[in-house]
Order: C-alpha cells, then sequence, then structure tokens
C-alpha cells in the first residue's frame, strides 16, 4: 500500500529517485577523495615551470584539447602506442584537466621527448610540411606573439591557493623566465615535459 502512494506521487517518486541514484554516486566518487592513489603526485612529478604553464595557457586557448587527449588508456593498443597508461598522481597539480576525449590527432600524454624541439617549431608553424596528409592547422602566429610574463606570478598564487606547491622564489622569478619569450617556445616547453616523470614508456 504504501508503494502506491509513491507510485501515484509522481514529485515524491522523482524525489525518492534521486536519494536512490545519489547513493549509486555517492558510493563511486567519496572514496576517490581519500584513495592515496588519487590524490597523491607521482614520486618525482613538479609543478609546471612559469615557461612551462604559460605554454599550457597557450594549449588551452588555442584548442589543442578540441583534437588531441592527454589520456594514455591502459589498454594495449594503447600502451604500445603511446607508452606508460596514464595515472591520476600525474595530474594531481593540473587546474583544469585539459583530459580531453577527441582524438583527431594522436595523444599527447607521453609526447614530451618524443621529438626536437626544433621538429615541434617547423610542425606547429605548418604541420604539411613535416607531416604531408596531416589536417592539423598552422599556428604561426605564435612565432609573432611575445609573451610578458605580467600575469604569470598571480597565476602562480592562485594555483598555490589550490595546493599547487610553487615557492615563493618561484613566484617571484616567474615575470623574468618568461618575459621576452615567444609564445612558441613557452608551448614546446609544456609539449616537452607531457608525460616525462613516469619511465617505463
Ligand atoms: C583540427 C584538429 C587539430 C588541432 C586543433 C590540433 N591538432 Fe595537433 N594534430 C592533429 C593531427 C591530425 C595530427 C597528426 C598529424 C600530424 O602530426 O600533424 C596532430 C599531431 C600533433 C602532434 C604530433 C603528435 C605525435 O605524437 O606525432 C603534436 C605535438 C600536436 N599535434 C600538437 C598540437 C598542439 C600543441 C595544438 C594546439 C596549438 C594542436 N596540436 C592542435 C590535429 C589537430
Amino acid at each position: 500500500m504504501r508503494h502506491e502512494i509513491v507510485e501515484k506521487n509522481v514529485g515524491l517518486l522523482a524525489v525518492l529517485i534521486l536519494v536512490v541514484i545519489s547513493f549509486g554516486g555517492l558510493a563511486e566518487v567519496v572514496p576517490l577523495f581519500f584513495q592515496k592513489q588519487t590524490t597523491q603526485p607521482v614520486e618525482g612529478l613538479e609543478p609546471l615551470s612559469a615557461l612551462e604553464l604559460e605554454g599550457r595557457d597557450i594549449y588551452r586557448r588555442e584548442g589543442c584539447v578540441g583534437c588531441h587527449s592527454q589520456m594514455v588508456r591502459p589498454f594495449r593498443a594503447e600502451t604500445e602506442r603511446y607508452g606508460h597508461y596514464s595515472v591520476a598522481g600525474e595530474s594531481v597539480y593540473d587546474h583544469n584537466f585539459l583530459w580531453g576525449s577527441k582524438r583527431t590527432g594522436p595523444d599527447l600524454a607521453r609526447v614530451g621527448g618524443r621529438y626536437s624541439d626544433d621538429w615541434h617549431r617547423a610542425h606547429m608553424y605548418n604541420p604539411r610540411d613535416v607531416v604531408p596528409e596531416s589536417v592539423m592547422p598552422a599556428y604561426p602566429w605564435l612565432f609573432e606573439n611575445t609573451l610578458d610574463g605580467e600575469a604569470t606570478p598571480k597565476k602562480m598564487r592562485a594555483l598555490r591557493a589550490l595546493g599547487v606547491p610553487y615557492t615563493d622564489e618561484q613566484i617571484e622569478n616567474a615575470t623574468g623566465e618568461v618575459r621576452g619569450e615567444q609564445e612558441i617556445t613557452a608551448l614546446i616547453a609544456y609539449l616537452q615535459q607531457l608525460g616525462t616523470v613516469l619511465k617505463g614508456n
């Protein structure tokens, strides 16, 4: 009989359905906050340098994430191509995550060190110069724009508030490290460190 009350009252039914579903969600999500595996940095993980951090912002601004994932899944087809699968501890200093989900181009989670800086410069200036069949856009303006580094310390302070362990010294030196650099230099610095902490790839 009591069940009939619930079945005949759409509002009540909706509320109770939400309660039941949220238990399922909680059971999946809450433990992750307490698991070391998902909250602790992998050994050797350092926060991005000032230049790499600016490179990351360029990566975000240019929408690279729309065509490239940064997430090697634990399948043989992926690990043979890209290297060790991605683990959560590699991303604990990332705000926001740039894992992506679309792979028009290859995954970039382990691209660091795979090519020389010169290769990247040529490729970003015009991908067709090095990979004739490429559909990736060219980014020539990254070679003209330079960074002034004015906002870099503020970005680092904001990240520190979120738990990224930047030192006062790193924040003080940030503007000097970045000022006058071409955007392409920052972007490549960012790409070259991707996935390099975890060895075995
Ligand atoms: C329209 C989709 C698209 C966008 C946007 C895009 N790419 Fe690509 N990217 C590709 C494709 C396709 C390839 C494979 C062909 C090639 O190497 O050019 C590729 C290849 C690459 C590679 C070589 C990867 C490897 O392992 O060989 C790098 C590095 C790269 N892209 C970086 C970037 C960066 C950085 C950006 C943003 C500034 C970007 N891409 C934006 C489609 C895209």
